[in-house]
């Protein structure tokens, strides 16, 4: 099958790639930039395991295709730290514990560092409705709101 040239950018670098017209981002992600962070728990937009932005939107990776990158910003977990500094909701995550297997944690990183850049003081229900559509089989998810809310509560500090 003919592959299509795509430009983009991916965590603030320019990149170029040759894909399928019928493979999806997730998979151009995965197995062409080597970017593995976010993964494939679903496939059909279910899990949220494989959530990136584009061009500051939340979306489900798995749900895009890779042609549909062309010309836009694509943030990965990859991308959301500063160097060997990880971002806020990275440090609270490992302090709260607020992971075990680390399937969905890319993508709750991911979705809850847009939620905070949309809304930096949200509610326990907001935080809970926005990560809605990311699913997590192990922790119960009360350590995940709780350590969005106080990253929430340290940045707005900070600033
Ligand atoms: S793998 Fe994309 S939503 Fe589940
Ligand atoms: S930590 Fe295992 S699915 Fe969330």
């Amino acid at each position: 099958m003919k592959t299509i040239h795509v430009t983009t950018t991916v965590n603030g670098d320019t990149v170029e790639y040759l894909c399928d017209p019928r493979e999806t981002m997730l998979d151009v992600l995965r197995d062409r930039l080597n970017l593995t962070g976010a993964k494939e728990g679903c496939g059909t937009g279910d899990c949220g395991a494989c959530s990136v932005t584009v061009d500051d939107r939340l979306v489900c990776s798995c749900l895009m295709l890779g042609v549909e990158a062309e010309g836009k910003t694509i943030t990965t977990v990859e991308g959301i730290a500063d160097g060997e500094n990880l971002h806020p909701l990275q440090k609270k995550f490992i302090e709260y514990a607020a992971l075990q297997c680390g399937i969905c944690t890319p993508g709750i990183l991911v979705a809850a560092k847009s939620l905070l850049e949309k809304n930096p003081d949200p509610t326990e229900s907001e935080v809970r409705y926005w990560l809605a559509g990311n699913l997590c089989r192990c922790t119960g998810y009360d350590k995940i709101i709780r350590a969005v809310m106080d990253t929430a509560a340290d940045m707005r500090e900070a600033s």
